[in-house]
C-alpha cells in the first residue's frame, strides 16, 4: 500500500487530492440541497396545514387550485383559479390607508379569500368581487356567507360575469389582482379602469399579485410604481411569481 503510494508523483497527486475535494464539496452540495428541498417542502406543508387549520376554524374553502376547462371557460389569455395567501393584503395595505369611503375590488376574485380578507380586515365601504367562474362565484357567495370571521364591511357583493363586460364603479379606491387574466383582456380592463378615473378623479391604489403584465401598466404611462413586495428572497429570482406591485393611477396629462 505504501509502495504503491510512494510511485505516485506530485501531479498526479494534485488530482487525486482535487476530485477527493470534488468528492467532498459535491456531497455537501448534495447533502446541502437534500436539507434545502426538505427544509422547504417542510415550510410549504407546514403553511398548508395551517392553512387548512384557519379555514376549518372559520368555516370558508378557498384553497383548492380549478383549472377554467372543468367550467368550459378555458382561453389563453384567462388563469385558472389558484388564491393569493392569506395575509397578502396585510402585507402591502396598511389598515390605516382604508377609511369607510373606500371600494375594494378583485377583480377575477375566484372562491373569494381576497374578498373575505379585504372585508374582515378593513373598514372598506363596500367590497366586490368580480368572477367569470359562476361555480366558483357561488362557493365565495357560500364561504361569505358562512363564514365565522367577524366582517368589519357588512356590504359585499359578488358579481359573476367576465371582466369584460364589468362596468368598473365610480367609486372604486383599491383594485386587487392577482394575475387573473393578461393579454388583450387585461390591457381593455385597465383602460376603462383608468377611463373611470378620468371620468370621476380619485385616487385608486392597484394591487398586483404575481403581475405578468406590468410592462403593459409601466407602457401607458398612467401607472406609478409605488412599491414592491416580496414574500421571501427566492421569490426574487422566480420573476413576476410570488411578487406584489402596488401603483397609483396618475392624472391625466394637461387635465
Ligand atoms: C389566480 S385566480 C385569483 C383568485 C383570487 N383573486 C385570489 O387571489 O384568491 C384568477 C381568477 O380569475 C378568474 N378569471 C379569469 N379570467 C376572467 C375573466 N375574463 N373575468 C373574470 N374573472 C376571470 C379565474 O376564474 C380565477 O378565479
Amino acid at each position: 500500500m505504501s509502495g504503491l503510494l510512494l510511485s505516485v508523483t506530485t501531479g498526479e497527486l494534485a488530482s487525486v487530492v482535487e476530485v477527493g475535494v470534488d468528492l467532498v464539496e459535491g456531497t455537501t452540495a448534495l447533502l446541502g440541497g437534500i436539507a434545502g428541498g426538505f427544509k422547504r417542502h417542510y415550510k410549504s406543508l407546514r403553511s398548508g396545514a395551517v392553512r387548512l387549520l384557519f379555514e376549518r376554524r372559520y368555516g370558508v374553502r378557498t384553497s383548492d387550485v380549478v383549472s377554467l376547462e372543468k367550467f368550459g371557460l378555458a382561453h389563453e389569455e384567462r388563469v385558472y383559479y389558484s388564491a393569493a395567501n392569506w395575509q397578502t393584503l396585510r402585507r402591502t395595505l396598511p389598515r390605516d390607508a382604508v377609511n369607510e369611503n373606500d371600494v375594494f375590488v378583485d377583480l377575477g376574485s375566484g372562491m373569494g379569500r381576497m374578498v373575505l380578507e379585504a372585508a374582515w380586515r378593513y373598514p372598506f365601504k363596500k367590497v366586490i368581487g368580480v368572477e367569470l367562474s359562476a361555480e366558483l362565484s357561488e362557493i365565495a357567495r357560500q364561504n361569505v356567507a358562512g363564514t365565522r370571521l367577524r366582517l368589519r364591511c357588512k356590504d359585499v357583493e359578488l358579481v359573476s360575469s367576465d371582466v369584460l363586460d364589468y362596468e368598473i364603479p365610480r367609486d372604486v379606491t383599491v383594485v386587487f389582482l392577482n394575475n387573473p387574466f393578461r393579454g388583450e383582456t387585461f390591457a381593455t380592463v385597465m383602460r376603462k379602469l383608468v377611463a373611470s378615473v378620468d371620468d370621476n378623479p380619485r385616487e385608486v391604489t392597484v394591487i398586483y399579485f404575481n403581475p405578468t403584465e406590468d410592462e403593459f401598466l409601466t407602457s401607458t404611462g398612467r401607472f406609478r410604481h409605488v412599491r414592491t413586495v416580496n414574500r421571501s428572497r427566492r421569490d426574487k429570482q422566480d420573476g413576476p411569481f410570488g411578487t406584489i406591485r402596488i401603483y397609483t393611477i396618475t392624472e391625466r396629462a394637461g387635465a
